[in-house]
């Protein structure tokens, strides 16, 4: 049996044997760097879901113009932005299992016009970015995606880690499941809000594992990369691959 068919059969429910842990930790990665408050996402200046949804498509092909500081915060607030507090729990634009959070956004920052280009980690709670590195992060992005070389067109590309040990507290195994469902909602938020905004995107899966943790400063181990997403101002129409 390949390690697929057993991660599904170790990782499932069953009725005599519910692997259900204790309430999870809310901790956040302690990332330090100059930070940086975005402005508010603006929520009125757009096309509506179900023109996003009829016209959202991978693109793979990049003018290289910059984006706005207010676009790039629409796009983080669209991905896992704070909607609701309940006392010191923090409910986010995508759905969580048992509203743990374990995904982090990081961006790397090419083209948003007064940004300096670099790489940056989102902070949700405060709705900043926190700079890591700076520097040409687009080729950086690129050479961690496979090589795919469009990447570097981009004017922003995302990333996702998660912080396994926040779902595991209380999912266990189980939790692995959770993380990748969590990091797709998070992604179609980001993808249907940069369509709404006029701007590509394109999901990004094959990526270099070590070198999108190096990047990013992530320890692999406690907290690794799962998925990026490049966006910025279409040329043309990707193809799908
Ligand atoms: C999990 C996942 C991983 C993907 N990885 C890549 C990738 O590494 N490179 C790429 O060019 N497209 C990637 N894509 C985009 C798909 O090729 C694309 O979604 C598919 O061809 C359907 O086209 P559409 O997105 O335009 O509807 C990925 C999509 C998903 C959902």
């Amino acid at each position: 049996m390949g390690i697929g068919d057993r991660f599904q059969q170790e990782t499932s429910y069953r009725r005599d044997d519910p692997t259900q842990g204790s309430a999870g930790i809310l901790s956040t990665p302690d990332r330090d760097g100059p930070h940086h408050l975005l402005p508010h996402p603006d929520l009125t200046n757009s096309s509506s879901l179900w023109e996003a949804l009829r016209n959202r498509r991978s693109v793979r092909s990049f003018t290289g113009e910059p984006i706005s500081e207010v676009e790039l915060a629409s796009i983080l607030w669209a991905a896992q932005g704070i909607t609701d507090s309940q006392g010191r729990r923090a409910f986010r634009t995508a759905p969580s299992a048992g509203a743990l959070y374990p995904v982090e956004t990081y961006v790397a920052i090419q083209a948003v016009t007064d940004l300096t280009p670099g790489i940056y980690y989102y902070q949700a709670l405060e709705h900043c970015l926190v700079q890591l590195s700076t520097g040409d992060a687009a080729q950086a992005a690129a050479r961690a995606a496979l090589d795919q070389q469009f990447i570097a067109q981009a004017a922003i590309t995302l990333f996702w880690t998660a912080v396994f040990e926040r779902s595991e507290v209380r999912y266990k195994e189980r939790a692995y499941r959770y993380v990748y469902l969590d990091a797709g909602h998070i992604a179609q938020n980001t993808a249907l809000a940069a369509t709404a905004q006029g701007l590509g995107s394109c999901q990004i899966g094959a990526l270099y594992d070590d070198e999108c943790n190096a990047l990013l400063g992530v320890d692999g181990e406690r907290e690794a990369i799962l998925y990026m997403t490049t966006i910025g101002h279409p040329a043309t129409q990707g193809r799908a691959s």
